[in-house]
């Protein structure tokens, strides 16, 4: 069984590869502090029985976000102010090593659970997302994410989607 844990350093953080040295670096160096300084949040999946230091199958960062309404489609911006909040997704990978077992899913899955609690507390229009290439951004369409009209590569999937897909895996 896995678990999702908050990024401590009874992780192993060096020993994570998923094939890109960007994402490396990020866990490595960059989560812990952003995670200090209240930038961003860091989740990372381990194995239930793991010991420290608990090697990292896969994670994502999350940070809130402000949007311009008017970047979105006008049927999501239709009576939304100019400026509204989401939290990103800032970054989503998985262990090289563990790839194509619906990781990648499990942890979106659990992201789209974290927004719940921040839309609870604080609202917020859903989840956005900056996909590094097409692929990727094919890879958050299976889950119902929809590209920016002015950017492909930045997606959005809306607090109802989330809500509908959290109850399809209650
Ligand atoms: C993209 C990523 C997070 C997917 O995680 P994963 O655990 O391998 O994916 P899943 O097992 O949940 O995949 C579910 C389905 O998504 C599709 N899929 C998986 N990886 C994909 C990719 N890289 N591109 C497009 N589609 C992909 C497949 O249809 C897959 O189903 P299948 O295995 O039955 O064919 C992972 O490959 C990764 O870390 N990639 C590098 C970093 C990255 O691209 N991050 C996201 C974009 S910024």
């Amino acid at each position: 069984m896995h678990r999702l844990e908050l990024l401590t350093k009874a992780h192993d953080r060096d020993g994570f590869d998923r094939g890109s040295e960007p994402l490396n670096l990020f866990l490595r160096q960059t989560a812990r502090q952003h995670a200090e300084r209240g930038i961003s949040r860091t989740f990372v999946l381990v194995n239930e029985t793991a010991v420290p230091p608990k090697p990292i199958l896969g994670f994502f960062s999350l940070n809130i976000c402000q949007v311009k309404s008017e970047s979105l489609t006008p049927s999501e911006a239709k009576r939304l102010p100019r400026d509204v909040s989401g939290v990103r997704l800032g970054r989503l990978a998985v262990a090289k090593a563990c790839q194509r077992q619906s990781i990648g899913k499990l942890l979106l899955v659990a992201a789209m659970g974290k927004f719940m609690g921040i839309f609870n507390a604080a609202g917020g229009i859903g989840l956005f997302v900056d996909a590094k290439d097409q692929p990727a951004a094919r890879y958050y369409e299976q889950f119902g994410f929809v590209s920016l009209p002015s950017n492909d590569l930045e997606l959005f999937l809306p607090v109802k989607t989330i809500q509908e897909a959290l109850t399809q895996h209650a």
